[in-house]
């Protein structure tokens, strides 16, 4: 599968904010609401990663419980809408960035929760294997890896063209986008994580993982 580079890659994400002004703002989504016992396990003070924040529904969300957060996104215009949200939490700092570089400038061992909202799917299968290793380093002892991907029994999983198994092109986006199902969320425990849930929310064709890092 050839994956396009990542400057392209945030170009497909700009496009999708400049045509959608209204997305992913307002109210936290409904994962942040899952999330919510499992954060609470978590030993405070709370310092939260979000990767692929988009404009900071869910880092809002967490700011105002108490937490710290760095909410990261690549998208330069998504990164402008959360900044110019009302009401900015002070404990809330946006930085745009790719994912995979901003967990690599991430000290290890610090980072209570790293929380990823339907991010994953873009990412090729040596990248989230990757991204888990190093969300593995970040977090500290105990510390949690919540991340929602959307899942093959999505009817838009059946849409565009097959590029390999469970990976779809749908034009005119030349972006792969990977369906998980539950073997193949498998792989994100291999770096050493104790999966706690993995969760299909029937409805909405989204799973729902929390990993723990013993
Ligand atoms: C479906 S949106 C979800 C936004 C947010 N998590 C929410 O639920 O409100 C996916 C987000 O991931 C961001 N993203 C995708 N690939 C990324 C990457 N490599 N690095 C940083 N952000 C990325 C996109 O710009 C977009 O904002």
């Amino acid at each position: 599968v050839r994956y396009p580079s990542w400057p392209e890659r945030r170009a497909v994400s700009d496009r999708y904010y400049a045509r959608n002004p209204e997305r992913f703002l307002g109210e936290p989504s409904d994962f942040f609401a899952w999330s919510g016992p499992y954060v609470a396990t978590v030993r405070p003070p709370l310092e939260v990663l979000e990767l692929g924040s988009g404009p900071g529904r869910d880092a809002r969300g967490f700011a105002r419980t108490g937490a710290r957060v760095r909410a990261v996104d690549h998208s330069p215009i998504a990164i402008a809408r959360g900044r110019a949200w009302p009401d900015a939490p002070a404990s809330l700092r946006y930085e745009e960035a790719n994912l995979i570089d901003a967990l690599i400038a991430t000290a290890s061992g610090r980072v209570g929760v790293v929380y990823a909202h339907m991010v994953y799917m873009i990412l090729s299968d040596p990248e989230a294997d990757r991204v888990a290793r190093e969300v593995h380093r970040v977090l500290r002892p105990g510390g949690l890896h919540l991340f929602a991907v959307r899942s093959t029994s999505d009817p838009v999983a059946q849409e565009g063209v097959q590029v390999a198994p469970d990976v779809r092109v749908r034009p005119p986006e030349s972006e792969p986008i990977r369906y998980y199902r539950r073997g193949t969320l498998d792989r994100f425990t291999r770096a050493g994580f104790e999966r706690v849930a993995a969760e299909e929310s029937v409805s909405a064709h989204v799973w729902y993982v929390c990993d723990r890092r013993p």
